[in-house]
């Protein structure tokens, strides 16, 4: 059984459908663990709770340097011997030593089909607002494992959706969570704790 920590800032939608996977019984070999939530407003802990999953409050206002939190989260992860993080709407950029500490055991959800509307500056509805100023004509969710640079690490799995004549960010963005991220996540997850995911040269191989 791999041990799952999620970690949030906001609403945890994302969350939910991990916890949803879970009581399914779509996720038979990872356990959710551990809820961090960078804000203690974070409605994401809720979501914890009433899945009797422990719920936890890290703040980095909380200490001096973005290292000294980035130390505290590994820390914590590590007391609780975390397999696996997952990246759910966390909006702080963690130190490199978090990802080497995680190498390919971190996994994020980007609102976006990556390389496309990702890196510094796009997360939550900008993401959206980029891509319909584009006039792209698809869009969509990655996920992937997380490395050092912003939104850049080995893509596990994409999904596409059209974009509508009529859409704003706000529609975008319920259709690319509802259709792409919510199910996305589960299932790179499910594929991670079965083993199933191999990274090589940068290319993940999802082994059926
Ligand atoms: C999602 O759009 C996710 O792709 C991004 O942040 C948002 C989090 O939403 N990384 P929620 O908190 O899971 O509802």
């Amino acid at each position: 059984m791999k041990r799952i920590a999620v970690l949030v800032s906001g609403g945890g939608s994302n969350l939910q459908a991990l916890l949803d996977a879970a009581k399914d019984g779509d996720l038979p070999n990872g356990e959710i663990c551990l809820v961090l939530a960078s804000r203690a407003d974070a409605f994401a802990l809720t979501r914890a709770e009433n899945a009797n999953v422990l719920g936890m409050v890290r703040s980095p206002k909380d200490y001096p340097t973005r290292e000294a939190y980035t130390e505290v989260l590994i820390r914590e992860l590590q007391a609780m011997n975390i397999d696996l993080v997952v990246l759910a709407g966390f909006l702080f950029v963690l130190s490199p030593s978090f990802c080497e500490v995680f190498e390919h055991r971190i996994i994020n959800v980007h609102p976006s089909l990556i390389p496309a509307f990702c890196g510094d500056g796009f997360y939550g509805l900008h993401v959206h607002e980029r891509a319909l100023k584009a006039g792209v004509k698809v869009t969509g969710a990655t996920v992937h494992f997380v490395t050092a640079e912003t939104d850049a690490g080995p893509i596990i799995l994409q999904k596409a959706i059209d974009i509508e004549p009529n859409d704003t960010p706000e529609t975008l963005q319920r259709r690319v969570m509802e259709q792409c991220e919510w199910k996305l996540l589960p299932r790179a997850v499910s594929l991670f704790c079965d083993g199933k995911l191999k990274v090589k040269d940068g290319i993940v191989q999802i082994e059926e």
